[in-house]
């Protein structure tokens, strides 16, 4: 059972259409009547086209929306088929993901990745920062290096910490059901809140209502970004119940 102030993020990568939305009555039902809700802090990022209906949907809500990506540019450009930061808060953004290993794994280097945190943190938006080591450099047990690496070079010359989350997500724990040891994980969380104080910390890769009872039980995690199980209420609003239960 903890009290502790958590940050739950949904992130439904390239999923939904309209109607999707109808899914939010739940969770808004549910958050009603939870005694908790004072606690906690949800976040949904949607794909881009459901960022407006989305925040309508959410306005007497205390629940922010977030986008997924942005480009790097704080200025418009002829970057077809690229959104930035500010085109993303006017239609009702207060978050972007930014590093998720599925953009890192398609080209996106550090230093790209710290230059679209510039123009987002400029833009007025709070970043959601993703890191975490590969398969084979967890095998090769160059975790710690690695993760170093992304938070130097992805936060280069950038001081706003208030205004950014770190989200630890292994890469071959997203989307496979694995999930680190909780030894493990507690260590490697400690490792990146020593070298960047006072930064939330928040854990992402398979959580589902299964693990979360394992994944409560590690006190120094501020949160979870959730993929999959983000898209079922049900399954969304028992991660939440049972990290207070
Ligand atoms: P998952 O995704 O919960 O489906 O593993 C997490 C993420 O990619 O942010």
């Amino acid at each position: 059972m903890t009290n502790k102030y958590m940050y739950f993020i949904a992130n439904w990568k390239m999923f939904g259409v309209l109607n999707s939305l109808n899914s939010l009555h739940k969770v808004l039902k549910f958050l009603k009547t939870f005694k908790n809700n004072k606690s906690i802090k949800l976040i949904y990022c949607p794909p881009n086209t459901l960022i407006r209906p989305m925040t309508k949907k959410l306005k007497k809500s205390n629940i922010d929306v977030g986008a997924q990506n942005c480009h790097e540019n704080e200025a418009y450009g002829a970057f077809t088929g690229s959104v930035n930061s500010k085109m993303l808060k006017s239609v009702g953004a207060k978050y972007v993901i930014i590093g998720h290993s599925e953009n890192r794994q398609v080209g996106e280097t550090n230093k790209l990745i710290n230059n679209k945190i510039k123009s987002a943190l400029k833009s007025g938006l709070k970043v959601i920062f993703c890191i975490g080591e590969t398969l084979q450099e967890k095998r090769k047990r160059i975790t710690k290096k690695v993760l170093n690496s992304q938070m130097k070079l992805g936060l280069n010359k950038i001081k706003n910490n208030k205004n950014i989350l770190i989200a630890y997500e292994p890469v071959w724990s997203i989307g496979t059901g694995l999930i680190p040891k909780s030894e493990e994980l507690y260590e490697t969380i400690n490792f990146i809140k020593k070298r960047m104080k006072n930064y939330k910390v928040l854990y992402g890769g398979s959580v589902n209502p299964k693990n979360i009872n394992e994944l409560k039980t590690i006190t120094n995690i501020d949160g979870y970004l959730i993929g999959g199980a983000s898209q079922d209420p049900k399954k969304f609003i028992d991660i939440i119940k049972k990290t207070y239960n």
